[in-house]
């Protein structure tokens, strides 16, 4: 009986850490909402906009480089710091660097935390 109540236990916080967990499947998602418009699925550039497959940058840099771009955008591109949240960044970062092959570890909400202030003024979305 006592058995049976602790694996209820390890049962529910194994499924609270899941459920808390950044949510990397939902970057292919994520991606095709927020950068795909721009940024296109593939290898090559779309236009003016440089392709963030086969990119070597978010290869070498990893996901904190994508984190940061999305947060206070790049030339013409619009600080997205207004529309996604911590885990909307999250999960197109990590999905981003793991597609283009990179080797820098995931992050997670924490390091958005950490980027947020540094990115400072978050102005609103022109669209
Ligand atoms: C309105 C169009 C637009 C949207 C939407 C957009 N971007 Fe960009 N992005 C750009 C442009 C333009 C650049 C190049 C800026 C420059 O010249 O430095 C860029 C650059 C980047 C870079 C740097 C690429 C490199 O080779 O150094 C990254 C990373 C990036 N964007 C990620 C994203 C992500 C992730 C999203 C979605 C969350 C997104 N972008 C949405 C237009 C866009």
């Amino acid at each position: 009986m006592k058995d049976s109540k602790a694996m209820i236990l390890l049962a529910s916080v194994a499924l609270l850490a899941v459920a808390q967990a950044p949510a990397a499947d939902e970057g292919p998602e994520i991606y095709a909402t927020l950068c795909a418009a721009c940024h296109g699925h593939g290898p090559a550039p779309l236009g003016p906009y440089p392709a963030l497959f086969g990119n070597e940058a978010v290869r070498n840099v990893g996901p904190i480089y994508v984190a940061l771009k999305t947060l206070q955008g790049a030339g013409n591109m619009f600080p997205l710091c207004a529309v996604a949240s911590d885990e909307e960044v999250v999960g197109v970062a990590n999905y981003l660097a793991a597609a283009n092959g990179s080797l820098v570890p995931a992050i997670s909400v924490l390091d958005i935390a950490d980027l947020r202030p540094a990115v400072g003024d978050c102005p609103p979305v022109r669209r």
